[in-house]
């Protein structure tokens, strides 16, 4: 795959989203399902999206002991998404055990790739909440490289980090970012924003574009300003 914009589809019903995917008339975007919509509507609404021709990003964040995410893998393989994720922090056993249960008997499986260190969690916050007293960022390169050795394909990072992980991991290794900002845009609750021209420049495999396009008074103008600034 290469490089593309991600909507997160941040919406809490069925309604709202398919309201909100209506709108793209043309190119079909690539569309983030979080916590939020897969929670409040289920699996039905991951095989509509994907029925609609759409690629998705199952964002579920999956952390727990290595046999109980392997097997929720094993079931999450059958909704034929094309990216995944989990927790780094579930440690490299876990990593391995969900790549095992992604895989179908057929070999194929979505890609796979892990949170590091959340972009709100702080240096301060991760010292003292979390007893981990090295500095963010070398932590951030530590789960990448484990993630890697682990099999994963790439990490969650924030854009101010995806120059470092492929310079530590490859630039085969993916880095899917969030945190993106039009220059003259709002910024929201975000704090480490880079734009999508600049998250081009650093070597972001993968933007994810949430509130720009998604609360924009044209969402697919937004979304082509995306597309125009980061991939084109
Ligand atoms: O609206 P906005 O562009 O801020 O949306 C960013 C999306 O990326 C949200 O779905 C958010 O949950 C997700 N995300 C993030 N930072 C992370 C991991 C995920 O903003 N570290």
């Amino acid at each position: 795959m290469g490089k593309d914009v991600i909507i997160a589809c941040d919406f809490s019903s069925r309604e709202e989203t398919l309201n909100f995917l209506d709108k793209f008339t043309g190119r079909k975007p690539f569309v983030k399902i979080g916590m939020e919509l897969y929670y409040a509507e289920g699996p039905q609404m991951v095989r509509e999206i994907k029925a609609r021709g759409h690629k998705i990003f199952l964002d579920l964040k999956l952390h727990d002991i290595p046999n109980t995410v392997k097997k929720a893998m094993s079931v999450l393989r059958n909704l034929d998404v094309d990216l995944v994720n989990l927790h780094a922090a579930g440690t490299k056993a876990m990593m391995e055990a969900a790549l095992e249960g992604l895989t179908r008997p057929d070999g194929t499986r979505p890609l796979l790739i892990a949170v590091t260190q959340l972009t709100s969690t702080s240096q301060e916050r991760m010292e003292q909440d979390l007893l981990i007293k090295e500095p963010l960022d070398q932590v951030v390169m530590h789960y990448a490289k484990t993630a890697q050795q682990a099999g994963l394909d790439g990490v969650v990072c924030s854009p101010l980090e995806a120059g470092k992980v492929h310079e530590v991991c490859g630039e085969g290794f993916l880095t899917v970012t969030p945190g993106v900002r039009f220059a003259d845009g709002e910024v929201g609750d975000q704090v480490r924003v880079m734009t999508p021209e600049e998250a081009k420049r650093i070597g972001s495999d993968y933007i994810v574009v949430g509130r720009p396009i998604t609360k924009a008074e044209d969402p697919v103008a937004a979304y082509e300003r995306c597309i125009r600034e980061f991939v084109d």
